[in-house]
């Protein structure tokens, strides 16, 4: 006989199954602010094409009506070097808290992040008590690099979205041979660079859109469910 003919669930499922339904995932009536979107780029050079590629998506999302805010990685301290006090440390992961969508942009680095990237990312907790300033977050990732078209940063990008349980869109920005494509204001020349670009901020605004306010839902998990039910029991 088929395994499958028996459809029960093992018995030592919680009651804290509950099946997803479609109410819980209606969105609230009215948004008192716009989408808020943090963007970080992996470079610390005075005329970086990461910033610059960071700066023009910005510009794109401040069309579309988002909040945005560009974090400076200068004088960010290496992960673990200093208490979680120092003022870049708060500040960062302050704007991730208050952020609803990110940007990644990091330029490649002997084939991946570079550590100014991988440093901040190193920064921001999973989980802080009940605080968790980067899950259920959209996030959309980006990549510069002085070769030929590559996409081993933005993969790296992609499983460190993974990692910090945020909801990477499909599409993503790489741009080779950046060094050709920023004029000397820092700006953008015209290109399928750009319009790729402009694609993929509609892209992580929509989905910030359809995402915004739903994120406690969406990342209310029953394995922490059944183990805080027993936590509760514990305690009594
Ligand atoms: C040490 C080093 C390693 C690099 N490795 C790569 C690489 O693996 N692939 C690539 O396409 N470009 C590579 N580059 C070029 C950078 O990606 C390029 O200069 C990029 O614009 C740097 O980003 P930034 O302008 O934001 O600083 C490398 C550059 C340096 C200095």
């Amino acid at each position: 006989m088929n395994s499958f003919a028996d459809t029960s669930l093992p018995s030592f499922v919680g009651e804290q199954l509950q099946t997803p339904t479609l109410e819980q995932l209606a969105p609230p009536q009215t948004f008192d602010h716009a989408p808020r979107i943090l963007l970080l780029y992996g470079s610390l050079r005075e005329r970086s094409f990461s910033r610059f590629l960071t700066e023009e998506a910005a510009r794109i999302l401040l069309h579309f009506g988002a909040e945005v805010r560009i974090f400076d990685p200068r004088d960010l301290p290496m992960a673990g070097s200093v208490p979680d006090s120092h003022p870049k440390v708060v500040e960062l992961r302050a704007l991730s808290l208050w952020s609803e969508g990110q940007v990644w942009c990091s330029p490649e680095r002997h084939g991946a992040i570079t550590a100014v990237m991988k440093n901040q990312i190193d920064w921001i907790p999973l989980e802080q008590g009940a605080v968790r300033p980067s899950q259920g977050r959209t996030l959309a990732v980006m990549q510069v690099s002085g070769g030929s078209q590559s996409f081993n940063t933005v993969n790296t990008l992609r499983l460190l979205g993974r990692w910090m349980r945020m909801f990477t869109i499909p599409n993503q920005s790489s741009v080779a041979k950046a060094y050709e494509e920023f004029d000397e204001a820092g700006r953008m020349k015209p290109s399928p660079y750009y319009e790729r670009l402009v694609d993929v901020m509609e892209e992580l605004y929509k989905f910030t859109l359809l995402l915004r306010g739903r994120t406690d839902y969406l990342t209310d998990r029953y394995s922490e469910r059944k183990q805080q039910a027993a936590h509760n029991i514990n305690k009594i």
